[in-house]
């Protein structure tokens, strides 16, 4: 099966109620543990590169690791860029064999992010590549924002239509509480799914696309401190809240800092344990089994994707 872009997989999650886990790739042992995971659960995939993946481990390197995961997977994958910040970085991955694009004007003006998000759907979709636009801003938890500060960063729903209908994009990501990282909460966990709910009337049967959705799995934080580092007061989105997200409009699932979570945790456990070993297989291997482990959690209990392959 050839990569694919984003449509058709959000047309399904959208009417089956379901979302599709956005995960991100930086390197072998991470396209491996994600794919692997799909593949047992048949679930349909989208793989995301930012700049700065693309930066670290080449382009070119990271297509042919996704082709090999279709070889092996036989799944339905999209391969997509995370971030995108212009229109060359966007047409250069579009060039480069990506199937889908996010184009993030959401820092601009209302005028500008319509304008440059256009420019991009008119370069991709005669290319047969899906994109991702962006209104509103996540909020950052370190931020001691006023209230109406923090308002102003969510998104707002009055002004989805015009966004969608000027620019032509396939989806669109929305700020309603989540940050991206592994500090997002100071106490409570809050989302604005009001937001979310008015975007999804005024956009019926549109995919919308929520960022900064790892829930920082306890488990693999109180690892990596255990082993000698220091994430006192790491705190993600609450699962219930992203399985309620996932039933509603929200159709693709950004995470990230949950497989760096996974990953640092297993290595330092291994490194700790076994401070002799130099063989790096010996301590990337369990690293690679926690970011499947931590995948086919997410799949099965959180986006409900699993079998829709
Ligand atoms: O939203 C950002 C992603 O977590 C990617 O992070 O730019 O450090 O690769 P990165
Ligand atoms: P997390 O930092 O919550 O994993 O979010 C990742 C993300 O939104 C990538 O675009
Ligand atoms: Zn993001």
């Amino acid at each position: 099966m050839p990569l694919v872009n984003s449509k058709e997989m959000f047309k399904k999650a959208y009417e089956g109620g379901y979302a599709i886990g956005a995960f991100n790739v930086n390197n072998m042992e991470i396209v491996q543990g994600i794919t692997e995971a799909a593949k047992e659960q048949k679930a349909p995939l989208i793989l995301q590169v930012s700049a700065g993946a693309r930066k670290y481990a080449n382009h070119t390197y990271l297509i042919k690791l996704v082709e090999a995961a279709i070889i092996e997977t036989d799944l339905p994958i999209v391969l997509h860029l995370d971030h995108g910040d212009s229109f060359e970085l966007c047409k250069s991955c579009i060039d480069g064999g990506f199937t889908s694009v996010m184009i993030d004007g959401s820092h601009l003006s209302f005028e500008d992010n319509i304008a440059l998000t256009k420019k991009v759907v008119d370069y991709a979709h005669p290319r047969n590549v899906t994109v991702e636009g962006e209104l509103g801003r996540l909020a950052g938890v370190e931020d001691e924002v006023n209230v109406s500060a923090a308002d102003a960063s969510y998104t707002r729903p009055e002004e989805v239509e015009e966004f969608v209908k000027r620019t032509g994009v396939d989806s669109l990501a929305i700020a309603i509480g989540t940050s991206h990282g592994a500090f997002k909460f100071k106490g409570e966990a809050k989302l604005r799914f009001d937001i979310l709910e008015e975007v999804g009337k005024r956009l019926p049967g549109f995919p919308i696309v929520l960022h900064g959705a790892s829930s920082v799995v306890p488990e693999y934080v109180e690892l990596i401190n255990k082993y000698g580092g220091s994430m006192a007061g790491a705190k993600g989105v609450p699962e219930d809240m992203l399985r309620k997200a996932a039933s509603m409009a929200v159709c693709k699932i950004n995470i990230d800092s949950d497989l760096r979570l996974a990953m640092t945790a297993k290595i330092r456990e291994s490194l700790s344990l076994e401070p002799g070993n130099f063989d790096p297989r010996k301590y990337l291997a369990p690293a690679r089994g926690a970011i499947k482990e931590i995948v086919e959690h997410k799949i099965v209990e959180v986006l409900g994707c699993n079998g829709k392959a």
